[in-house]
């Protein structure tokens, strides 16, 4: 399992191998140069306290000099590749995880909230980080420098040297518990983190209502107990990290304690040197650094295995994606149908839409009316393949939509909802991000043509107004207005207006409304609305209960036939402006 996380990561760092190699030369050097003070404490005690060699008294300090120039020369370069590759990757990963997320279907965003992506993409992904550059930088220096004491104790005094690194093999097994502990906790740990992200989330960015319904404290409970959570965990977490560096110390001091006795024993009868048993014990305490350090990442490496497990873990849902069609949808040019469609959410039990049966020809409306949750959003989502059929088939132009290329099939449509989503950007890029090749003029005939231009004149900065988050800044009817705005520079062929103006007051949604019909030119229109003006203007009305279609026709033949529409009509669930006025007395006359 850790063995093809590694591999995986590995080849993240290929690209690199040539710099990878020369850093883990440079560490495996510092660490050695590390080690030199051991041999240069023998020589200084044996060679000139004891023989009173004043050569050496020379040689000895320059040396030390020396060698430590290039230890610090090559920890600086090898650190400026390690931490330049690191944050490379980082960058990288990143991108592609953002990329990555973009291509998955629909619903992989029912079942992952925001604030966990985000947590995913820069927590994680930091955890990741740190994973390479302790492997490339800690790992190696420390072996080197390990190995490199290792050798020293051996060299001086080989039956010392047995003594005092015996504890060190059974400290293994207790810290490979710890560190599978502290896989768990990193994953929990992550988790809560990734809750903690969607709350402030989601608590910010509808603070409108939170403020509205007094729900403050409600909010602020619900974080309190993420970052609660996250603090139990993270005090495990801590018990468990920090028990691993005073074990080894103290068993390494024990040894230690060991090896003093027995050793001075040996200087005092002259059997070993003054500078070997020095010599010794310096290194014999510097050992334990590396040591510890190596026993140290040895716990944690599994923490930053759980933060690449997790990145990993999105990167692979490529499986879900949803295969595409090769064919390209160039031109919308005949009709769109709807073959006995049924469609179920995989949350779900029951049939959202059945047996849909539902022709449109090349620049015909469709309208589509019915009760909040009769399926009218969800009809409207299969036609962007937002969704699969669960059965049944949805045809353009003859071809099952499932056959284009989803960019093609997309392309040849334009949304406008009742939520419009607007960047936080100027009025001109929200439009202009309609279509990205557009040039000044067709944006500006976009904005005249949604009477944007119509407000934006009274704005200070025109066009170059930035409208804030989620175009707070605007009026909901300005909102729309520009997004209608984005969809007439869209210009495609297909066009859905799903209760593009429900949300208006009476005065912009006039305005709207005659933006609207500016875009519904030429086009082929799925309407669903509550406004008579645009429903009756449509070559046929569908009405949608239950997600089965239980009347169809025009507004004349739907007002005669006395059946579910005619009620709606009664009801005035349809909102009525003076041009129906007249047809309302119209139709009074023809029942
Ligand atoms: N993402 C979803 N997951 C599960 N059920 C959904 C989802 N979206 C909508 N529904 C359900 O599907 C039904 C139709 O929803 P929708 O098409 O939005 O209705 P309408 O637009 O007519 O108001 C509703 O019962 C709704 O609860
Ligand atoms: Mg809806």
């Amino acid at each position: 399992m850790s063995f093809t996380l590694y591999k995986r990561l590995f080849q993240y760092l290929k690209p690199y191998l040539p710099k990878v190699i020369l850093a883990i030369i440079f560490s495996i050097i510092v660490g050695a140069i590390s080690t030199s003070p051991i041999p240069i404490i023998q020589k200084t005690f044996d060679k000139i306290f004891v023989e009173k060699d004043l050569f050496m008294l020379k040689v000895i300090p320059l040396a030390l000099i020396g060698l430590f120039l290039v230890k610090g020369v090559l920890t600086y370069a090898q650190n400026l590749i390690i931490f330049g590759i690191s944050w490379e990757l980082v960058v990288s990963v990143r991108e592609k995880l953002f990329a990555h997320i973009h291509r998955l279907p629909f619903l992989f965003f029912e079942n992952n909230e925001t604030g966990h992506l985000i947590s995913r993409i820069i927590n994680d992904v930091n955890i990741m980080q740190s994973t390479i550059t302790r492997l490339m930088k800690e790992f190696m220096q420390n072996s080197a420098m390990a190995i490199g004491l290792l050798f020293w104790l051996f060299y001086l005094k080989w039956k010392w040297a047995i003594i005092a690194i015996i504890v060190f093999p059974f400290m293994a097994f207790p810290i490979s518990n710890i560190s599978r502990k502290l896989k768990k906790f990193s994953h929990k740990g992550q988790e809560i983190l990734a809750n903690v992200n969607s709350t402030i989330l989601e608590s910010f960015s509808g603070i409108k209502i939170v403020r509205a319904f007094g729900l403050e404290s409600v909010e602020r409970e619900k974080f309190e107990r993420h970052s609660g959570n996250f603090l139990k965990v993270m005090k495990k977490n801590v018990k468990y990290v920090e028990i691993v560096s005073p074990l080894l110390e103290f068993l390494g001091v024990v040894s230690a304690g060991v090896v003093l006795w027995y050793g001075g024993n040996q200087v005092l009868t002259g059997e070993v040197s003054q500078g070997t048993f020095i010599a010794f014990v310096v290194a014999m305490f510097m050992l334990y650094g590396p040591v510890r350090l190596l026993f140290k990442i040895y716990a944690n490496i599994q923490i930053s295995l759980a933060g690449a497990e997790r990145v990993f873990a999105i990167l692979d849902q490529e499986e879900e994606r949803m295969d595409e069609g090769k064919q390209e949808l160039v031109q919308f040019k005949d009709q769109i149908e709807f073959q006995k469609v049924s469609f179920r959410y995989p949350s779900r039990e029951t049939m959202v839409l059945s047996d849909i049966d539902v022709t449109v020809k090349k620049s015909e409306i469709l309208a589509i009316v019915g009760m909040s949750g009769a399926g009218k959003t969800t009809f409207v989502d299969l036609l962007f393949r937002y969704f699969n059929v669960t059965s049944g088939k949805i045809l353009i132009d003859g071809k099952d939509i499932r056959e284009y290329r989803l960019e093609s099939l997309r392309r040849n449509m334009a949304l406008v909802t009742q939520e419009t989503f607007l960047f936080n950007d100027t009025i001109w890029n929200n439009i202009a991000f309609g279509k990205t090749d557009a040039t000044k003029e067709e944006i500006l005939q976009a904005a005249k043509a949604a009477h944007v231009d119509f407000f934006v004149k009274h704005m200070d900065d025109g066009y170059d107004t930035m409208i804030g988050e989620r175009g707070v800044k605007l009026s909901g009817g300005q909102r729309q207005r520009v997004a209608i705005a984005r969809a007439i520079l869209r210009d495609a062929p297909i066009l859905v207006l799903d209760e593009a103006t429900s949300a208006l007051d009476s005065e912009s949604e006039k305005l709207v409304q005659d933006a609207l019909h500016h875009l519904m030119e030429h086009r082929t229109t799925f309407v669903i609305a509550h406004r008579l003006s645009t429903i009756q203007n449509a070559d046929r009305i569908i009405v949608l209960e239950k997600g089965q279609i239980v009347e169809s026709g025009t507004h004349e033949h739907l007002l005669s036939n006395s059946g579910l529409y005619q009620k709606y009509f009664e009801m005035q669930m349809f909102n009525v402006d003076e041009k129906s006025e007249d047809l309302k007395e119209i139709s009074k006359d023809a029942i």
